[in-house]
């Protein structure tokens, strides 16, 4: 039997990889490595079996199944532990919790807030991914104080979210930090009215203050 070793390779560039990640990755005994394109091209100059994964759970925990024989790497972007494959595996029946391993990453969310100069001890965190919008908007009405983090994706982009809580007649002074420690990086602070007709990609994370 093999294990399972679920690695966070942070926000998406070497700078935020840490050491800890990275050997865990190189490391001999590993025989699969699987992560999405992004975290793969990190490790382009590593010889090993690589395997390329979508956003499909069950489709990734099968081929996990398949080759339990195997030590596997499965890469997760930021932290593990911040909605990631790393709940399914554990949640699952077909591993035990001795058969995995978790290395930390720097997550997108802990970037986001370092680059905005604050804190987030006082924030809630939440995604859009999968999930239906009505959420995001009940949490956004309830918000009395702290931060709302709200982890984007393609199909519920930054822009659409500022429209759709303007709509529901919630105004929040926001930051959209896109693609956090990548070489696209884009930040922007203002209140919603100002972000709904901008562009941005699901690659973002939106922090949603009172006004
Ligand atoms: C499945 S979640 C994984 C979060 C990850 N575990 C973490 O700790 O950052 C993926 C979402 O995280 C956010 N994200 C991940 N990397 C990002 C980055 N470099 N810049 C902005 N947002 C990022 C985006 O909202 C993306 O859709």
């Amino acid at each position: 039997m093999g294990k399972i070793f679920v690695i966070g390779i942070g926000p998406g560039s070497e700078k935020y990889l840490t050491k800890a990640a990275n050997d865990a990755v190189k490391n001999e005994k590993i025989d699969i490595i699987i992560g999405g394109k992004r975290a793969l091209s990190l490790f382009k100059n590593v010889k090993k079996n690589k395997k390329t994964i979508g956003k499909n759970i069950n489709k990734i925990l099968k081929f996990i199944e398949k080759n339990r024989a195997k030590n596997i790497a499965v890469l997760t972007s930021g932290d593990p532990g911040l909605f990631s494959i790393l709940k399914p595996i554990l949640a699952s029946a077909s591993f035990s919790k001795d058969e995995v391993e978790i290395i930390p990453g720097i997550s997108a969310v802990q970037l986001a807030f370092a680059k905005i100069k604050d804190t987030w001890e006082d924030a809630e965190l939440i995604t859009v991914h999968g999930r239906d919008v009505s959420l995001m908007i009940g949490k956004a009405k309830a918000q009395k104080k702290g931060k709302l983090v709200i982890l984007t994706d393609s199909k519920t982009t930054p822009n659409l979210i500022a429209e759709k809580l303007l709509k529901n007649g919630i105004n929040k002074h926001a930051f959209v930090c896109e693609n956090v420690g990548l070489e696209n990086e884009k930040m922007l602070e203002g209140e919603l009215e100002s972000i709904k007709n901008k562009k941005f990609s699901g690659n973002s994370i939106m922090i949603l203050k009172n006004l």
